[in-house]
């Protein structure tokens, strides 16, 4: 048994940071946030009080629990802050390696010493984070998906050098966040990205080649294949610019068929 996590500082506020720090709040955790913007931080909080708004207005929150949930989550500008109580960090910037260590090179001189450090990255190596950061046994891939509160799955990506230590407690927060999780070796784009990728380029390849409209596309796995949204509208929920990141890294690591389409640049 592993102890429970009862703090999470989360490093960026994009879409999948304010995700993330939603679904902790909404587990019973205090979630700190991250950002160099104090407007961002603003906008994050901004948007995290108004999703779980649309909770209390559709009847599956109260609002009690709202201004509980909204009691566990602060922010702050300055990095020490967030980390200094969080029992996990979990890095949710731009897919950057250098970005990523530089964050979590700070980091661990600031989040105490048993903190997990949690990155969401798609698809770049936990195990050269781990070994650049100087804590390969702490380091992991935490990888949430989009909506972070809605989506059943968190992927743990074990690097060569995370411990098993680390791994039990990334399950036990999985278990404490409610997802299902899937423990998967560190290879490029995981079990998840190197898959959803195919699909979302493949079907920019068929729209440049004039096979069907976007729409129809979109309807096509939809309709026929029962996928919730079709791969052009996932691409657009995920982000152009993430999607991007992905297939240029995994371009540069498994080959040709990751070639980013001409129209996604
Ligand atoms: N917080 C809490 N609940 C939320 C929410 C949020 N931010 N956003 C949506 N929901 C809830 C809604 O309240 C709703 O709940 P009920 O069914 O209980 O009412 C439910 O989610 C569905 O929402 P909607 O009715 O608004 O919309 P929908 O039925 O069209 O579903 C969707 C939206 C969940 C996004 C669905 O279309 C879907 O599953 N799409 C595929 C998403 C996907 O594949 N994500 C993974 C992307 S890849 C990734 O993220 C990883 C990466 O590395 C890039």
């Amino acid at each position: 048994m592993t102890e429970p996590i009862r703090s999470i500082a989360v490093l960026g506020t994009g879409t999948m940071g304010r995700g993330i720090a939603q679904l902790a709040v909404q587990r019973g955790l205090e979630a700190r946030l991250y950002d160099v913007s104090s407007t961002q931080l603003e906008r994050a909080v901004a948007d995290v009080t108004a999703q779980l708004g649309k909770l209390v207005a559709k009847g599956k929150l109260t609002e009690a629990e709202q201004s509980a949930c909204l009691g566990r989550l602060s922010s702050s500008i300055d990095l020490g802050r967030a980390c200094r109580d969080a029992d996990v960090v979990v890095e949710a910037a731009p897919e950057s390696m250098d970005l990523k260590v530089k964050l979590f090179t700070e980091v661990r001189e600031l989040a105490p010493g048993h903190a997990l450090l949690g990155s969401n990255t798609s698809s770049l190596s936990i195990t050269e984070l781990g070994q650049r950061c100087a804590v390969p046994e702490r380091t992991i891939g935490l990888h949430f998906f989009n909506p972070p509160p809605v989506m059943p799955l968190l992927e743990i990506v074990r690097g060569l050098g995370t411990s098993e230590a680390s791994v039990e407690r990334a399950l036990g927060l999985a278990q404490q966040l409610g997802k299902e999780p899937i423990v998967v070796r560190d290879f490029p784009g995981f079990a998840t990205s190197r898959l959803g990728v195919v699909l979302g380029a493949e079907a920019m390849r068929m729209l440049e080649a004039g096979v069907a409209s976007a729409q129809d596309i979109d309807r096509a796995m939809e309709l026929g294949y029962r996928h919730p949204m079709g791969p052009l509208k996932l691409t657009d929920l995920v982000g152009l610019d993430v999607r991007l990141a992905i297939l240029e890294h995994l371009h540069s690591e498994l080959g040709e068929q990751f070639r980013p389409p001409a129209i996604l640049r």
